[in-house]
């Protein structure tokens, strides 16, 4: 029970790799702030919680909207107290949206950035006031391989992601003296709903190009963020691994 008598706040944890980590952390003994904006799937993640003996409290949460983030770290505040561990997950990528970048209309890089970079920064200034006066905390941000490839077609997302290395390089800075520790995960291919869009062909073709030869699974991504989350990587700090497969060395 490694994180036991801990906090965890974990953004867009009702899917995918959000879910991953709630249920890792929740398993080994955090207590649990899930937020996001569906509410139903949230409910079954703490449902699969039940038994763990530590609080799971979900508030539904749309990332866009800064007085919902706002009400969900007073409800926080009000059940659980001052959180140990920010994990900034959600996000996702202009998926079906993708085009060349000069096609690309205001409103999509718009979407990207409110939904990659800024709720990661709102987060983050709820807690690090208390995390600073405890001295103590741990944030882990979600990037993406992304920001170091380049892909083609979804520039708006690679800027975005790559903003998050960059907020993590100064926040990890920043808060060192209060031993508040900042660090990015950078998955590569992971096998959620995100990929779902790609046609058979394509899944081939990702899977070749990564030398590990297989799509990641959420677990992946967990397991690099309880690293994160905890007292193991207390020497580590503004710091990004990439988890993909080998597709692209740091
Ligand atoms: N899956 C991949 O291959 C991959 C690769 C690199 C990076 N990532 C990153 O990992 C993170 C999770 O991705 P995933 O593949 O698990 O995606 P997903 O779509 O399966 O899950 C994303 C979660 O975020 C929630 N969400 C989305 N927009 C929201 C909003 N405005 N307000 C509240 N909740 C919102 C969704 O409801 C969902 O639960 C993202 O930041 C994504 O960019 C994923």
């Amino acid at each position: 029970m490694k994180f036991a008598s801990k906090t965890a706040v974990v953004t867009g944890a009702a899917h995918g790799i959000g879910r991953a980590i709630a249920l890792h952390l929740g398993r080994a003994g955090a207590g649990l702030c899930l937020m996001d904006r569906d509410a139903a799937a949230l409910s079954e993640v703490a449902a699969e919680l039940t038994g763990s003996g530590r609080p799971v409290v979900c508030c539904e949460v749309d990332f866009l909207q800064r007085d919902q983030v706002d009400t969900a770290f007073g409800t926080l505040a009000r059940t659980l107290g001052p959180a140990d561990i920010l994990v900034n997950n959600v996000g996702h990528s202009l998926r079906e949206a993708m085009a060349p970048f000069g096609e690309v209309p205001p409103e999509a890089w718009n979407l990207m950035l409110d939904v990659c970079l800024k709720p990661a920064m709102a987060c983050a200034h709820h807690l690090i006031p208390d995390m600073k006066a405890r001295r103590s905390g741990k944030i882990v941000n979600i990037g993406s391989d992304s920001a170091f490839v380049g892909p083609r077609a979804n520039a708006p997302y690679a800027a975005a992601k790559a903003g998050l290395i960059g907020f993590t390089r100064a926040l990890a800075r920043e808060l060192a003296p209060f031993r508040v520790n900042v660090n990015t995960v950078a998955p590569g291919y992971i096998r959620t709903r995100a990929m779902a869009a790609h046609t058979p062909e394509q899944l081939q073709k990702v899977i070749g190009d990564t030398p590990l030869g297989m799509l990641g699974e959420p677990e992946d991504i967990a397991h690099a963020v309880a690293f994160f989350a905890s007292d193991d990587s207390r020497f580590v700090t503004g710091q990004t691994l990439i988890v993909n497969g080998g597709r692209w060395f740091n």
